[in-house]
This record gives structure tokens, sequence and C-alpha cells, in this order.
């Protein structure tokens, strides 16, 4: 088996199943920077006001700070929604939206609200904050609920799990789902284990109030300390990785948006960076957009892409100093493991959790034992330690920025950001050919 197909095999098992339409990209050189164009612009066709509105569309179009509020600009997240429709509307039960940073889980809570909405629950939104005990995070929702008269609130001190359910229970008749978005705040196990148990009974109860909980983890257990019998009554709902083909789409319906398009090539690049992430995509599409924005040009081109790609690490390395230090000496450090750090990056990129055991498998599968086995995992977790943390389980690692992976696949395959590393050129052909299967 030459190593695409085997890259492809140990996608489909990565992400369980048939990649349908899942295909490895062709050969993307994120390394070879174009020689800056010079775009002559005639003195009649100087910018014009109308650019700098265009500028304003970009950043319009491509942000990232905003979550996704309407179904039509939610790209590849139908599969999510009819669980959670399935599982909360019509099973009743509670859910769990949970996933890394930046992957779409406040965008798909809203989204869903909306949709339980129109069959008929009341959605309402609240976020955690880091010290909430239950009272906290539940008392805020009483003043918008619809507490039927003659079922008191105490309001001089904090109620209690038992509490708030009998409130909920006797005083809310309307379907209601109570969305708590930022959960991964809590740090308290007493809040933990209270809004546990407060959805156990809240199940056994029969309330016409449901709970989602939304936040940033690995798996369930990062989130919840769930009683046991609770999974039953629990729909966990993890954000996966975006399909290319999805991610494509919204990357070129942003660009129309902000009177651009894009060249294939170029689509396709950003794609392959952005490993299933709408944040990294969009992040990357902006930087390439501003690129051919800035040239006076319409079309965004691979060179638009690669630029952007550049821009876009270089700001995060401005902004986040110490990983990318971290990242870069990593990788002047790896010799012949390079393709390990990048492949690690791939890996949390598609499930935030990192295992020895995880990183193991696929290393083995793409470079064989010699390249991928049990030595070099330790070696690759040991240049990468300092960036990554042992939250959860033990054993269980996590980078400690969720959205770093990405740039580190970018560094890892000699994009400018790295150039200092001055990787040989056989591992730069290295990375490079790893960050072929680097999408979906
Ligand atoms: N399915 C999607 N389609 C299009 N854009 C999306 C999608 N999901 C997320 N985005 C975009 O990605 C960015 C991050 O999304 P969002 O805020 O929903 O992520 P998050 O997981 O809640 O982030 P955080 O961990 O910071 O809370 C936003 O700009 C949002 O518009
Ligand atoms: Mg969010």
């Amino acid at each position: 088996m030459g190593w695409t197909e085997r890259l492809q095999h140990w996608l489909r098992g990565l992400l369980g199943g048939d990649p349908g339409g899942r295909r490895i990209p062709e050969r993307i050189d994120y390394a070879s920077q174009p020689a800056e164009e010079s775009v002559v612009v005639p003195i009649s066709a100087a910018p014009k006001p109308a650019i700098a509105f265009r500028r304003n569309a970009v950043f319009a179009a491509f942000n990232t700070a905003v979550p996704v509020s309407d179904r039509h600009g939610l790209a590849g997240r139908k599969q999510e929604l009819a669980r959670l429709i399935d599982a909360v509307v019509k099973q009743r039960k509670h859910a769990l939206i949970y996933g890394a940073r930046g992957s779409g889980k406040t965008s798909l809570a809203r989204v869903f609200g909306d949709l339980a909405d129109e069959a008929g629950c009341v959605a309402l939104y609240g976020s955690a904050s880091e010290g909430a005990d239950v009272d906290g995070l539940f008392r805020p929702f009483l003043d918008e609920l619809p507490v039927q008269r003659g079922v008191a609130v105490p309001a001089d001190k904090p109620l209690g799990v038992q509490q708030l359910a009998n409130i909920f229970v006797q005083g809310v008749q309307q379907r209601t789902l109570l969305i708590i978005d930022e959960f991964d705040r809590v740090a308290a196990d007493r809040t933990k284990h209270d809004v546990a148990a407060l959805l156990k009974l809240l199940t056994d109860m029969h309330s016409t109030v449901q709970i989602v909980l939304v936040g940033i983890a690995g798996n369930v257990d990062g989130l919840l300390a769930a009683h046991p019998s609770l999974r039953r009554h629990l729909s966990a709902q993890p954000v996966a990785p975006i399909e290319r083909d999805e991610l494509a789409g919204l990357l070129r319906l942003c660009a129309q948006q902000a009177g651009l398009a894009f060249e294939e090539d170029a689509v396709q690049t950003i794609v392959s960076a952005a490993i299933g992430s709408p944040y990294h995509a969009r992040l990357f599409g902006m930087h390439a957009a501003l690129t051919a924005e800035s040239a006076g040009r319409e079309r965004i081109t691979l060179g638009d892409s690669q630029k952007g790609l550049a821009e876009a690490l270089a700001e995060w390395g401005d902004l986040t100093p110490d990983i990318c230090h971290v990242f870069e000496h990593a990788l002047t450090q790896a010799g012949q493991l390079r393709g390990m750090i990048a492949l690690a990056g791939v890996l949390a990129a598609h499930a935030p959790v990192l295992t020895f055991e995880r990183l193991n498998a696929a290393g083995v599968d793409l470079f064989g034992e010699e390249l991928g086995g049990a030595a070099a995992v330790d070696r690759t977790i040991g240049l990468i330690a300092a960036a990554l943390s042992e939250d959860g389980m033990p054993g269980e690692l996590q980078f400690a920025d969720s959205l770093s992976p990405q740039f580190l696949v970018l560094m890892a395959n000699g994009s400018s950001r790295a150039r200092s590393a001055a990787p040989s050129a056989r591992e730069a052909l290295d990375a490079r050919e790893l960050l072929q299967g680097v999408g979906l």
C-alpha cells in the first residue's frame, strides 16, 4: 500500500466510518511563497472608497468572533442537528454539546435552539461563570421562565438542587430548554455533581424543563461528573470537524458576500489547512481575501491563500508567542520526527484528546515502526510537552490552546513562521507529503 492509501485508510479509521466524499487533496505547497505580486494599478483604477467598503465586507463576511445564529449560515451540521432534535425534542433527553475551542459549539447550540423553538419548545440561553454554583447557573433563567403563580422562588438564599427541581416541575408548564454555554468554566466538582444530580432529578420527575450544556472538552467526563444512570438520559453530542466540501462551500459563500470569489486551488488550500475547523477556515479565508482585496483583485488565487496562511500564522505567533516559541523549538529539534509532530497536530485538530496509544497507532500506520513507534511517540510528546496539558484523565493530553494544532501543522509544513527552523529539504518534503492528508 502506498502512503496515500495508508493515509486514506488511517483517516477512515480515525473518523469511524466510510470517508464517503472525503478525499485526499492534491499536493499543496504551502512552503513556496510566491514572490510578492506587484500589481500595477492604473491611476484611473486606483483604490476608490469602494475598496474600504470591500475591506469591511471581508471582515464582516469572514467574521470569526460571532457565532452563527442563522441556520442557512451553518455549514455541515445536518447530522448533529438531526441527532439533537431526535434526542432532546423527541426523546426528551438532556444534552451535552462538547468540542474544541472554536469548533462551532455555540453556533450549533444557537441554531438548534432556534429549531427547537419552532418545534414548540421555549429555548433560553445562559452562560456559566467560573465560580458559579448551581444557584448561580440557574437563577438567571428564573426571571425569564414563565413560572406559574403560586410557586415561590426564595430570593434571599441560594437555591439547592431539590428546590430548583421543584420550581421547574411545579412552576413550568411549557416545554423549555435551558441552554448553558461555556460550561467548561465551571471548575468546582461540587457544582458539576449538583448539575448532574439536577439533570437526573428532572428526568425522574418528568419535568418539562430540559438542560443543554455546552462547553470545551474532549469527552463527556471532562465536563460533567456524570452520575452513571444519567448517561441514559443524556445525549452527548460531540462537535466534530466539518467535512471538506462543506467547509469549501462556507468559504465560497463568505467570499461571495464580500464580493470576491475563490479559485479552486485557493479554496482547497484553505480547507486543508483548517483541518475541519470552521474558525480556522474563516480566519485563513479572511487573510487570503484581504490579500486579494488589497491587490485590487476580485479573484482569490492560490498565492493569496498561501500568503494569507503565512499572515494568519504570523498574527497568531504575535498573539501567542509562548506557544509559538515551543513549536518553533520543537520543530528545530525534531529532525526526522517533524512528520510525527505534524501528525500530533492533525490528530488534536480532529479530536482534542491526544493519547499515547492514538499517536502511536497513527504514527506506526503512517511512518512504520522505525519513525512512528513507541520511542518516537515519547520523544514527540516530550518535544511539544510545554504546549500540552493533562487536565482530564491521566494520559489524556490536550493542547493547552486548543486553537493551536492547525498552526503547528502549518509550521511543520514550513510556512513562513517556521522558516528560521531551516528544515532540511527532505524533512520539508515529508511534512508537505503529510499535509496532503490533512483534510478530511
Ligand atoms: N457550522 C458552521 N458554519 C459556519 N461557520 C461556523 C460554523 N461553526 C462555527 N462557525 C464559525 O466559527 C467561529 C467559531 O464558532 P463558535 O463561536 O460557534 O465556536 P465555539 O466552539 O462556541 O467557540 P468557543 O470555544 O470559543 O466558545 C465563528 O466565527 C462562527 O461563525
Ligand atoms: Mg462558544
